[in-house]
């Protein structure tokens, strides 16, 4: 029998951080349980102690899941432990997972504090999560950066306290693979009580090596919990990716001394419900999840895979869950199917008011679009989470006309509280256009960083989706649109990005 690596999810947490990526309760949920649905061990909801809101959206999680362990972040004090147990107790199981810098650099520099005092409130944290919580993860934050023998003093304490997660941030993506594998098992080697806990690793990928430096640390080291996120989304450039890691685990299981529990035909959805969301499109060329990750399209590859699969392909894209685009529904399919289906690709709605607003959605795209695939019904979901928020612009008509050698120009009719506002502008482009003429009655002064658009499906009868990334007085947010039109769907990504930076309950970077 082989050993198993927990798989520890942290994309609602770690990856929230990135900017823009901020999600709301609703959202958080719908990614736990597509998580739970991938038997991902430990589901890492939020920083409770961060805001009203996350600590709402972590405690909505802990009540909804059953089948993985839910944990919340928390500063080693007793304020943020005492939120996160708050927030968490309702769950079936749940973790305390308590941090402090440990590196001189921050302990100096960010804290301001001594050595001495980070210990003393690394073992008090444990200390006082352990009388209310059965499993307690420690992390020593910029672990990769500190000093050995500090760090084994620390670890040590904690892991007498009752800690019973020990694991090893490389905060800043400084660490190497060989390196950072041999710092585990030195650290395991050194520290007396060290069979007491299981071993972590959680990897930043500021040079790409975040999931080398993971997978050294579970063959060197002995590490056996990988902390990870869907899409590698994360904190800068990220951390290390869940797909990835997973993948290279089973499929060269020859080499690695141990296994996931992953339903891998999960990840697929997985990654899509994550970049939906989030607004964070993957590139194509990314392993395991990108579009063209499974495509062959040079003459030489394509006869090899025809002839035999194995010459080109390691891995089998049904086994991480890609689907060549099957119609699924139509303009004549009814409620029940398509309720239906929306429950088998993982979209479970709250209530049948939801599905009934879903399914006018639906509706309204089978009258622009024949046939309607899962991606076509994922983005309409993203579509209306715009919906669900508080909604202070809404297209109502827009039109565009350009041609070559003509001055591109936009009108658009919106509505604010009931009232349209009608506006035309021109522009370098059809969307240039169409932006300056909504920006000409919104008047938010907010600046464009992000306009990017995929295709859902293939094909041009595809639904063109767009990402807009709007930023205001600090805050970063963004906006999501689909549509047969890439003009409107970029209207629509534009004005739900606004409405986000008018939703209160929109937050901002929990971590800010
Ligand atoms: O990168 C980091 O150090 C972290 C810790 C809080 C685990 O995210
Ligand atoms: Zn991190």
């Amino acid at each position: 029998m082989k050993d198993r690596v927990i798989i520890f999810d942290t994309t609602m947490r770690d990856g929230e951080q990135s900017p823009g990526a901020s999600m709301t309760r609703e959202e958080k949920i719908r990614i736990a349980r597509q998580l739970e649905r991938m038997r991902v061990d430990v589901i890492e909801a939020g920083f409770p102690a961060a805001s009203n809101g996350d600590f709402e959206a972590v405690r909505a999680v802990a009540n909804a899941i059953k089948d993985s362990t839910v944990a919340g972040l928390c500063r080693a004090n007793d304020r943020d432990i005492g939120r996160g147990i708050e927030a968490l107790k309702g769950a079936k199981s749940w973790r305390i997972h308590t941090f402090i810098a440990t590196s001189a650099l921050h302990m100096e520099m960010k804290l301001r504090m001594t050595p001495d005092q980070v210990l003393e409130d690394a073992r008090n944290a444990v200390r006082f999560a352990r009388k209310h919580c059965p499993d307690v993860e420690f992390s020593p934050e910029d672990a990769s950066r500190s000093e050995p023998d500090f760090l084994c003093r620390v670890l040590e304490a904690v892991i007498a306290e009752g800690a019973t997660t020990i694991n090893i941030p490389d905060t800043v993506g400084y660490a190497v693979p060989q390196q950072f594998g041999e710092f585990i098992r030195t650290l395991r080697e050194r520290v007396p009580n060290s069979d007491k806990v299981v071993w972590s690793v959680h990897c930043h990928n500021d040079l790409g090596m975040a999931v080398a430096n993971s997978l050294a640390a579970v063959v060197i080291g002995g590490a056996r919990q990988i902390e990870c996120t869907i899409n590698g989304l994360g904190e800068r450039a990220g951390n290390t990716a869940l797909e990835e890691i997973v993948m290279a685990l089973k499929t060269r299981g020859d080499f690695f001394p141990a296994e996931t529990r992953i339903d891998t035909t999960q990840i697929v959805s997985a990654s899509r419900l994550v970049s939906q969301i989030t607004g964070f499109v993957v590139q194509p060329n990314k392993a395991v999840v990108g579009a063209n990750a499974f495509a062959h399209a040079s003459g030489i590859h394509q006869d090899g895979v025809i002839k035999s699969r194995q010459t080109y392909e390691i891995m089998r894209a049904e086994d991480v869950g890609w689907t060549t685009n099957k119609i699924v529904l139509g303009k004549l399919s009814g409620r029940n199917a398509f309720k239906q289906r929306m429950k088998e690709i993982g979209i479970d709605l709250e209530s049948e008011e939801a599905y009934n607003q879903a399914f006018q959605r639906f509706k309204d795209l089978a009258d622009k679009k024949a046939e309607i695939f899962d991606e076509d019904l994922q983005a309409l979901m993203s579509e209306g989470r715009v919906s669900s928020l508080y909604e202070r612009w809404r297209l109502v008509h827009m039109s565009q006309a350009s041609g070559m050698g003509e001055r591109p120009h936009a009108s658009v009719v919106l509505s604010e509280a009931g009232k349209e506002h009608s506006a035309e502008a021109q522009g370098d482009g059809p969307v240039d256009a169409t932006f300056k003429a909504i920006e000409s009655v919104a008047k938010s002064g907010a600046e464009l960083l992000l306009y990017s658009v995929n295709a859902i499906t293939t094909g041009t009868e595809s639904q063109g989706e767009v990402t807009v990334r709007l930023q205001k007085a600090g805050r970063i947010v963004n906006g999501l649109g689909a549509d047969t039109d890439i003009v409107v769907a970029s209207a629509k990504a534009y004005l739900a990005a606004l409405n986000k930076l008018h939703d209160k309950t929109e937050r901002i970077n929990p971590q800010v």
